[in-house]
């Protein structure tokens, strides 16, 4: 594909008795990425699902005519590299991980690409993104958070905007290749203010599966962005 952004939705919130199904309607509503968000009880208070989940999933992330969907996951543990390997062995292109969650961040980037996935770092909504000055060159996603993390439905954080367009900017220094997504508080009346703001990348959980009809609400995120979307 090659419009500039893409929707990520979260799985966190679909129907986790009908996952396979889930993961298959909304790529046929239009979903570009899947978002999957790991968390471990630990680094957020919270418990989902891990890389044998993944695994199960990676079958059905295919479009009809089997291209891949790429699978995005999000990392809320601590500590980080045992379960970054296992999402890589278990078929994932993105993994994300926080940086604070991790004694030797650039190692965990290290560790993922050298598995043959994207490696991504996220940042909470209190967090700098100091850290970018030492590992921009090593990566190939900025998540930033605009909802603390560990649960789904929560509002949008306005001072995300600010540290988008931050994150932006050094993005557009390095002169790479790098997307920037926003996680959190996500919908379809606030999309393109996030958009404007230079995210790129979009994360949705409960505006999506929320709803009855994903492709609805897709499809007016997608109206939101603009055309080309
Ligand atoms: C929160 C997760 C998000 C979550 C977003 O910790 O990282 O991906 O699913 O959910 P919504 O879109 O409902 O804010
Ligand atoms: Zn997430």
């Amino acid at each position: 594909m090659s419009t500039p952004h893409r929707i990520a939705p979260s799985i966190l919130s679909a129907d986790f008795a009908r996952l396979g199904e889930e993961v298959k309607s909304v790529i046929a509503a239009g979903a570009d990425w899947i978002h999957f968000d790991v968390m471990d009880n630990h680094y957020v208070p919270n418990l989902t699902f891990g890389p044998m989940v993944c695994s199960a999933l990676k079958p059905h992330a295919k479009r009809a005519d089997g291209t891949p969907v790429p699978i995005d996951v999000h990392l809320m543990v601590q500590p980080v590299d045992a379960l970054a390997q296992a999402f890589a062995d278990a078929g994932a292109h993105y993994i994300s991980f926080h940086p604070d969650a991790t004694p030797h961040a650039h190692r965990s980037v290290q560790a993922i690409k050298a598995r043959g996935c994207m490696a991504g770092l996220a940042f909470n909504p209190s967090q700098p993104l100091d850290v970018l000055d030492w590992l921009i060159d090593d990566i190939d996603l900025i998540l930033i958070m605009s909802v603390n993390p560990g649960f789904g439905g929560q509002s949008f954080i306005d001072s995300a905007l600010r540290k988008i367009e931050l994150a932006r900017e050094r993005i557009v220094a390095s002169g790479r290749s790098i997307r920037l997504e926003v996680d959190g508080g996500i919908k379809a009346d606030n999309i393109a203010r996030v958009a404007a703001a230079g995210a790129d990348t979009f994360v949705a959980g409960s505006a999506i599966f929320g709803q009855p009809d994903y492709k609805a609400v897709i499809d007016s995120m997608r109206k939101a962005l603009g055309a080309g979307s």
